[in-house]
């Protein structure tokens, strides 16, 4: 695998998820392929679960790890060419990346939306220029439009949990007082959709996903509908995608919280969440503590997920 940025990059989901059971088994099998190899982590994001869950990955393969927070540290950078660099931005970014490509194997990237021009953001620009410019493999810990690593924990999880070859899933939206990206959601509803899965997604009018992330995933609008006989509950906040209200917060209805009143219609369903959570505003206090929260397991599928990951990444290195 030359790069880590989309479902579609992990090839076959089933031999994927078997790998990952095998690690899950024995972490350490590969400790020997990262042997004098080196992982820089760039982080433009703060992040606690993807910080923690791919370093250690990267030392179960018996790799040495970099990390370098961009914002703390580092000389700010410019990211758009044709500037006239006369700001608080004393590096461009096309000189910083083939730098940094210098000091190691493989490179990991967190770069959120900016949520000033939807066009910057969907193009991947950041993550992209990384790809382009390092000479190395680049894998995503959260770019502008996916987060690709949490998704395949999230589908490890629920190969884990299911009780039937073909679980309702239902990804709902949640209130937050902030704007949030879309990337969680959107990585979720491409790999769900990449199983045969009965999945859906609810959220409230104005807060429809990026139709190529939707694809053939059920749209319903209502959530105790959508939740009917649910069997993972997948809950996350986004903000608006469409046209003018692209990054804006639309509404912090808390009727949409995920309480005991909507998991009482679902079929006992698992809840689960990426984190960090809100509490009593995506998720009540006792939801996420009750029995079928599985939010710390999916957490800890991140250094599986990981794992994964970057071996195959190490296998591809020439
Ligand atoms: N879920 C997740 O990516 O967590 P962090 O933002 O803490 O890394």
């Amino acid at each position: 695998m030359k790069k880590f940025t989309c479902v579609q990059d992990i090839g076959d989901l089933k031999i994927a998820l078997s790998e990952a059971f095998e690690i899950k088994k024995d972490r350490f099998k590969y400790v020997e392929l990262g042997r004098n190899k080196t992982l820089l982590m760039i982080f433009f994001n703060a992040s606690l679960r993807t910080r923690l869950s791919t370093q250690k990955a990267a030392t179960n393969l018996g790799m040495n790890v970099i990390v370098l927070d961009i914002n703390q540290g580092a000389w700010k950078l410019e990211t758009e060419r044709g500037v006239i660099m006369d700001g608080d931005r004393p590096e461009h970014i096309l000189e910083a990346i083939p730098v940094m490509g210098c000091y190691c194997d493989i490179i990991g990237v967190r770069a959120f939306a900016q949520f000033e021009s939807r066009d910057f953001d969907y193009q991947e620009t950041i993550i992209n220029q990384f790809i382009q410019y390092s000479g190395r493999p680049v894998f995503s810990m959260e770019a502008a439009t996916r987060h690709p690593l949490q998704s395949f924990a999230d589908l490890i999880t629920i190969e884990e949990y299911k009780k039937t070859p073909r679980p309702k899933v239902v990804l709902t939206w949640a209130p937050h007082p902030k704007a949030l990206p879309q990337a969680v959601p959107n990585s979720f509803a491409e790999w769900m959709n990449a199983t045969d899965y009965d999945f859906v997604i609810t959220h409230p009018k104005g807060y429809e996903l990026d139709p190529s992330f939707v694809g053939n995933a059920k749209v319903e609008y209502d959530q105790m509908k959508a939740f009917e006989g649910a069997d993972f509950i997948y809950a996350k906040n986004w903000a608006a995608y469409s046209g003018d209200n692209y990054g804006k917060v639309l509404s912090t209805d808390r009727e949409w919280t995920v309480g005991e009143k909507q998991m009482a219609v679902t079929n006992n369903a698992y809840f689960m969440h990426c984190l960090p959570v809100r509490r009593n505003m995506i998720v009540t206090d006792d939801v996420i503590e009750c029995a079928q929260s599985i939010v710390i397991p999916e957490a800890a599928n991140r250094e599986i997920s990981a794992t994964v990951v970057i071996k195959r990444l190490l296998e591809g290195l020439e």
